[in-house]
Formats: structure tokens, sequence, C-alpha cells
């Protein structure tokens, strides 16, 4: 059988090469954007795009350039959330041109390159054994590939709205290793609260900079407060969020809650806590 070192050079490819050309279109893309903001949580459903959606708008029109990766490959809803589903993306030069929200954030996301609703995204392999295997790595290589082919722009915020599980912040981490930081969503339960302790210990391990953890859906479950998860895992807390049918309703509207709404108690957390992230920022070295 023949193995990887039997094969004199790579038949043409130019593999090496397009990896290299694509790293640096990568970096030349980082480069123009002050912090890059991952929004995690390892539990499903706890608020993590509704969080991102709300921040971003909040930044955006507070005068930063916003842009929102949807990292949730095969369950994306920040098209939907920030109100972009539909439009088609146009490719100027070697970069796509992503839509812009109501509030001018920019948002790329795989929502908007599939055709249909109810078609998942598959990793396809010879075998499903395979097909296991690869997709950590196939996750990989497409953000790797929104990151660098986006036409963001300069940028003061890139907000990344992840997938759940508590692992999945190893991968933005390795493609982003300047990350600015992240922020940790949680809802007043103890099984997500369970779950959440490892996403803190993650992004401990990690290195990735903690901005602090959002408390969601608050009065909604009778649970333990997150502000003596914060307190005992040695991070800020940022504050809690109310559970609102508005906000959710907004989200599938894919309204700006956060501007359109301000007088509400969510909207004013939402708003209270993004300034909190953004006056952090602006004081980190980095900018
Ligand atoms: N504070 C809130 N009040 C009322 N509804 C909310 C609130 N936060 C989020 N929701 C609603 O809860 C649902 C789940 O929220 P969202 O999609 O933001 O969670 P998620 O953590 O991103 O989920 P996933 O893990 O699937 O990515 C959505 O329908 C959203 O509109
Ligand atoms: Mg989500």
């Amino acid at each position: 059988m023949k193995k990887y070192r039997d094969i004199a050079g790579d038949g043409g490819s130019n593999v090496v090469g397009q990896v290299g050309e694509q790293q640096a279109r990568l970096q030349r893309r980082l480069d123009a954007v002050r912090f890059v903001v991952a929004v995690v949580s390892g539990k499903g459903g706890v608020g993590k795009s509704t969080v991102t959606a709300n921040l971003a708008t909040a930044w955006a029109s507070a005068g930063w350039r916003v842009g929102v990766l949807d990292a949730d490959l095969n369950g994306p809803s920040m098209a939907k959330m920030l109100g972009v589903r539909g439009q088609t993306l146009a490719v100027a030069g070697d970069a796509v041109t992503p839509p812009r929200s109501a509030a001018g954030v920019s948002v790329m996301s795989m929502d908007l390159l599939l055709s249909s609703d109810a078609e998942p995204l598959h990793w396809r392999a010879p075998t499903q054994q395979e097909a296991h295997t690869w997709r950590g790595t196939m996750e990989a290589q497409a953000l790797r590939e929104f990151l660098a082919d986006t036409a963001w722009g300069q940028l003061d915020a890139l907000v990344v709205d992840l997938p759940p599980g508590a692992d999945r912040l190893a991968t933005i981490v390795s493609l982003v290793p300047a990350l600015a930081g992240t922020v940790i969503v949680t809802i007043p339960s103890d099984v997500c609260q369970l779950v959440v302790r490892r996403s803190i210990t993650v992004a401990q391990q990690e290195k990735a900079p903690i901005l602090g953890l959002v408390e969601n859906m608050a009065g909604l479950f009778p649970g333990p407060d997150a502000e003596t998860l914060a307190a005992g895992a040695g991070i800020p807390f940022l504050g809690s969020v109310p559970f609102d049918r508005g906000l959710s309703l907004a989200g599938d509207r894919g309204d700006p809650f956060v501007i359109t709404e301000p007088a509400t108690a969510a909207a004013r957390a939402l708003a209270v806590i993004a300034e909190k992230i953004r006056a952090h920022l602006e004081r980190s070295p980095r900018c």
C-alpha cells in the first residue's frame, strides 16, 4: 500500500501554496479587526445567538463598525435574527461582501449559502465513520474560509456566535489566537450551570480572556443565580437579561430589539452589558 511519503510532489495542486495564501489572507483580515469576541455556552438554547445579535447591534448603534460570524454551521440563526436572510452574497475580487443588517452589522452565515431551509449540511466522506472523523477538521476549514474570504473591512468588533458545546471555543482560538475575549451565557438552572462551568474551564485552559458571564432568561426558572457562579469561578458577572417574550418575537422577525424596544428591561440589560464590554475593550491594550 502506498504511503503519503511515496507520493512525489502534490500532483500539481499546490496545496501547500493554497493553504499558505489562505493563512496570509486570514491574517490580513484579522489585522483589520480590533477585537474578536466569541459568545459561548456549553449548553444549547440558552440565548447565545440572541445575545450576539443584540451585542452587535448595540455596538453598531454606539458607532463601532461591527461584523458577526455565525460559527453555527448546522444551526445558523444570525442571518434570521439580524434580518438579512435571503439576501444574496456579492463576490468582489477575492472576497465575498457580507450583507448588512438595518443597524449596519455585516453578517456572514452558512444560512446565506444554503439553498434549502430543510437540508442539513453534510460532510461528504466515503464512509460514515470517516465523515465523523473529518467533521471537526471540515468545520474548522469552513470557519477559516468564512473569516479569510469575507470582505469584513475595518472592524472594531467581530462577534462570533458559537454552536453549543464546551469544546467549540478551541476551534476559534486555533483560528484567532489573539481573541479579545469570550462572553459566556448561562440561564438560571443547575443543569445549565453544571455545563457552563466546563465552558469556563475550557476558556481558561485555552487562555482565552473571559469578558464575563451573562445570565439570560432571568426569572423564568427558579434555579441558582449566576452571580454566585461567576464569583466562584473568579470571572466578571456582566448582568441578567430577564425572560421577555418580546425579545424572542423580535429575534424571529429579525428586529434589533436592543434599539427597537430600548425601554424594556431586557433591552436595557442588554445595552448595559454591551456598554460594559465595549468600555472594557476600549481600555484594553489592543485598541
Ligand atoms: N431573554 C429571553 N427572553 C425570551 N426569549 C429568549 C430570551 N433569550 C433567548 N430567547 C429565545 O430562546 C430561544 C433560544 O435562543 P437562542 O437561539 O439565542 O439560543 P442559543 O443558545 O443560540 O441556541 P443554540 O444553542 O441552538 O445555538 C430563541 O427562540 C430566542 O428567541
Ligand atoms: Mg445559537
